[in-house]
């Protein structure tokens, strides 16, 4: 008799668990009749903001916008550069495109897969404005370092916080460090709406001000046809925050248990030919999106684990600049040896909260059996 097949991630438990919930939210916020920034929208903001720790919450329709926002927002435009890494999904790179600025890729931290402080040094120029850090994975950037980095040059600072809802550096949650945050709601991610949605936090009362413009054609204030700033419609819809709401209230819960899975996956993997995610020094907290090894042999394990059922994926197989999107701008890999040998070993295996602990020690005992074969 053949095992049932242990998916990569599984939105379905989640949904089934909460569909009363959700249903009755979505219902409600539809027949409200007040379908774009009413009630349930002010008090997710209020809602994530508390949860991140920071005084605004700008709620928009997807994480790439909450990029494009939070870095307009912050005064970035035409001329200017911003340092970010290649190892990452393209909206990190798209935004910087969408406020006119170029985007400058600085090497990976071979541990975290985080973009490379000492690298983002080595890239300044007269024109960099900004550092845009992607939390990769949930594991926070070297923020301490960026920060320092940051200070010393006068540049802002954007956290791409799409993967880390709730992860933490030195004690303060991301989304909170930099002078923005940006987060995604894409259903896969840790807080997942039913449909596109996304987050800007921040401490700046001017960058909140001005996201909010933003998100709404570059409104001033409440005044309907009066333009402060070219900004566009990125605004988040009344459902997906209702739903958004019954499902921030397990979030807490929800990062408890994938943080309960990798300790498991860190023990059942154990002496085998695999290296595991960075283990969170004190005040650091790993928010775990995906539980991504580095693998000797990483195409033939992916082959092996899939014959048995295992859903496993490879974040990221080719990097930003090898993209044809970027063939213009001429990078050369071997500017970037550590993206490189990353893309080449990296494997994301099942990872989300209702994962049991059988079906944790059936992968660890596959990937064990593939290396003894
Ligand atoms: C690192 C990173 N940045 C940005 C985004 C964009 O988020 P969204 O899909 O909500 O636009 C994603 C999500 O897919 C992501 O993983």
């Amino acid at each position: 008799m053949s095992l049932p097949p242990i998916p990569l991630f599984d939105l379905q438990k989640q949904h089934q668990a909460l569909r009363t919930q959700l249903n009755a939210a979505a219902l409600d916020a539809l027949n409200s009749m007040r379908w774009l920034l009413g009630p349930q929208t002010e008090k997710f903001e209020e809602t994530f903001a508390e949860l991140i720790g920071v005084k605004y919450c700008i709620s928009c329709s997807s994480g790439a916008s909450a990029l494009q926002i939070a870095l307009s927002a912050a005064g970035i435009q035409e001329g200017d550069e911003v340092i970010t890494t290649p190892f990452t999904f393209i909206a990190t790179t798209t935004s910087i495109s969408l406020t006119g600025a170029k985007f400058v890729f600085a090497d990976i931290d071979p541990h975290t897969f985080n973009i490379s402080a000492q690298d983002i040094e080595r890239k300044i120029t007269k024109k960099t404005k900004a550092i845009l850090p992607v939390h990769l994975y949930g594991y926070p950037a070297d923020m301490a370092a960026i920060m320092r980095i940051a200070n010393d040059h006068n540049l802002k600072v954007i956290e791409d916080c799409a993967q880390a809802h709730l992860a933490m550096a030195d004690g303060v949650k991301v989304g909170g460090i930099g002078d923005a945050g940006a987060f995604s709601f894409y259903p896969s991610k840790n807080l997942g709406a039913c449909g596109d949605a996304g987050a800007i936090t921040t401490n700046d009362a001017d960058i909140a001000a001005k996201c909010r413009s933003l998100r709404q054609g570059g409104r001033v204030k409440e005044a309907h046809y009066e333009y402060e700033f070219e900004g566009s419609s990125l605004r988040m819809d009344e459902v997906q925050a209702a739903i958004l709401r019954v499902k921030t209230q397990h979030l807490p819960h929800w990062t408890e248990a994938r943080k309960k899975i990798a300790a498991l996956y860190a023990e059942g993997l154990q002496g085998l030919p695999v290296a595991l995610p960075p283990t969170p020094p004190n005040g650091f907290s790993h928010a775990y999106y995906t539980y991504t090894i580095r693998a000797e042999r990483r195409d033939e394990l992916q082959e092996y684990l899939k014959a048995q059922g295992i859903g496993t994926a490879v974040y990221y197989p080719v990097p930003l600049y090898r993209q044809p999107a970027y063939k213009h701008l001429k990078y050369k890999p071997q500017d970037f040896p550590q993206t490189e040998k990353a893309c080449r070993e990296v494997l994301s295996i099942p990872m989300f909260p209702e994962l049991t602990e059988n079906e944790v020690a059936r992968v660890c005992e596959s990937i064990a059996s593939f290396y003894q074969k």
